[in-house]
């Protein structure tokens, strides 16, 4: 999608506020991928809530740090961008859906096994100590 400077500079100051992140977002690293961001927006024309879609193989796609302003939560801001993602991996081809959650983010798993994505595996990440779970969703299921 087209973003604005407001809206990028929006977009990274939401992932680096919630988001234990090891490297910080800009509005440059934002703008550099314009393309691979969906985002809902308010009333105001501010940035509510946003998440990366990213092509990884010609198979798979990866949603990244779906993230949503802590004031807006619970309105279902998330599942919406989940579906937009989804449609998005689609129309690219993805036959696989992946994302990674920190161990001990429950609310973010449960959104996503409710989604239908399943945990396959889980490793460290050294930078910043965490266990990090990984989760796919297959889009075309093996016949
Ligand atoms: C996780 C997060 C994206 C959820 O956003 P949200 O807009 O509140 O989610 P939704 O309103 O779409 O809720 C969808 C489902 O997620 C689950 N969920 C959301 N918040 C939850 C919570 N606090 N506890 C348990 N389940 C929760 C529920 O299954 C919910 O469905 P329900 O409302 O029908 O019960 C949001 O809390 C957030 O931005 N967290 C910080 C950033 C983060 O950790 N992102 C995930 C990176 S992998």
């Amino acid at each position: 999608m087209t973003l604005t400077d407001t809206h990028a500079e929006q977009i990274a100051s939401l992932l680096n506020e919630r988001n234990q992140l090891t490297r910080k977002y800009t509005r440059e690293s934002v703008l550099e991928h314009a393309d691979n961001y969906i985002c809902r927006f308010s009333e105001e024309n501010n940035v509510v809530a946003c998440v990366e879609v990213k092509s990884v193989q010609w198979y798979q796609s990866e949603v990244l740090h779906l993230t949503v302003a802590a004031s807006q939560t619970r309105k279902g801001h998330a599942k919406a961008l989940l579906c937009e993602a989804e449609r998005v991996a689609r129309s690219k081809g993805a036959r696989l859906l992946q994302c990674t959650i920190r161990d001990g983010n429950t609310e973010s798993r449960t959104l996503f096994e409710g989604f239908g994505f399943s945990h396959v595996n889980t490793f460290n990440n050294p930078s910043s100590g965490n266990n990090v779970a990984v989760f796919q969703k297959v889009l075309s299921n093996a016949r």
